[in-house]
């Protein structure tokens, strides 16, 4: 595991940024595995700016993001697919028919998951995959108590996910109670791990997860048995492990 460490979250964005840009640049028809939250905002912006300035071309680069809210359709400005268009997609020159997100409104959840599953390994795996963590150690919508070995799947999202992210919603009650999301299996199958972690809130958790017992109570704790995985975190985030 490379641990990488910023000042804040500004150079965290920049520095996991480079290394999304680097893969892009070695590998020019790159999947991307990406990720939504709050934390990747910033190096997306990143990408956007050196895409603007010509350094980066992703007219041949594939996207497959972690996961999805069940039951939101597209349109709506809390979806993932509508994040990733506002946030990257819409603002760099990535053909729309090569960005791939579970579909919130599939009518079968089972076969949902399937096909994406499916669609995954037809794209030969991932490459890179981006994660953030959830305050209870969640990566894409893996909650704590998740098998490590799930496919993409239908999750129940607990309540403290729930609180954790109305504050995108009007209230609690308009934050969907379900969402499709890559299972551990899937991320473990990826050949590049990057995990971006900002902030004092975060930093117990990331401390359990790089250096706790490997265990599905901390679902990022698994990444400790992954190859090749780089953790970009910011000082706040990684104030827990470091003295002075
Ligand atoms: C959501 C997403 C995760 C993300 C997490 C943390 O639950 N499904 O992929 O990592 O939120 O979000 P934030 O970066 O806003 O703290």
């Amino acid at each position: 595991m490379k641990i990488c460490k910023a000042s804040d979250y500004k150079e965290m964005s920049r520095k996991a940024a480079k290394i999304i840009a680097a893969q892009i640049t070695m590998k020019p028809d790159c999947v991307l595995g990406l990720a939504t939250g709050s934390t990747p905002i910033g190096l997306y912006k990143y990408l956007v700016k050196w895409y603007r300035k010509g350094d980066l071309d992703f007219s041949e680069v594939t996207t497959v993001n972690l996961d999805e809210y069940k039951g939101l359709p597209k349109t709506n400005n809390q979806s993932y697919d509508f994040f990733m268009r506002d946030n990257l997609f819409d603002r760099v020159n990535i053909e729309a028919s090569n960005t791939y997100l579970p579909d919130g409104l599939a009518e079968d959840s089972e076969s949902e998951c399937e096909r994406y599953e499916k669609l995954i390994r037809k794209l030969g795996g991932i490459d890179l995959q981006l994660l953030g963590m959830g305050h209870n150690g969640h990566i894409g919508f893996n909650e704590p108590g998740e098998a490590f070995d799930l496919a993409t799947h239908c999750v129940d999202l607990q309540e403290s996910t729930i609180q954790a992210n109305k504050r995108f919603f009007e209230s609690a009650d308009d934050v969907p109670k379900q969402a499709y999301s890559m299972g551990i299996g899937t991320i473990m199958k990826a050949r590049k791990v990057l995990l971006v972690v900002s902030g004092k809130d975060k930093a117990e958790t990331l401390k359990k997860a790089l250096y706790g017992p490997i265990t599905p109570k901390v679902p990022a704790s698994v990444l400790q048995m992954h190859p090749d995985v780089t953790v970009v975190a910011d000082a706040a985030a990684f104030s827990q492990m470091e003295r002075g």
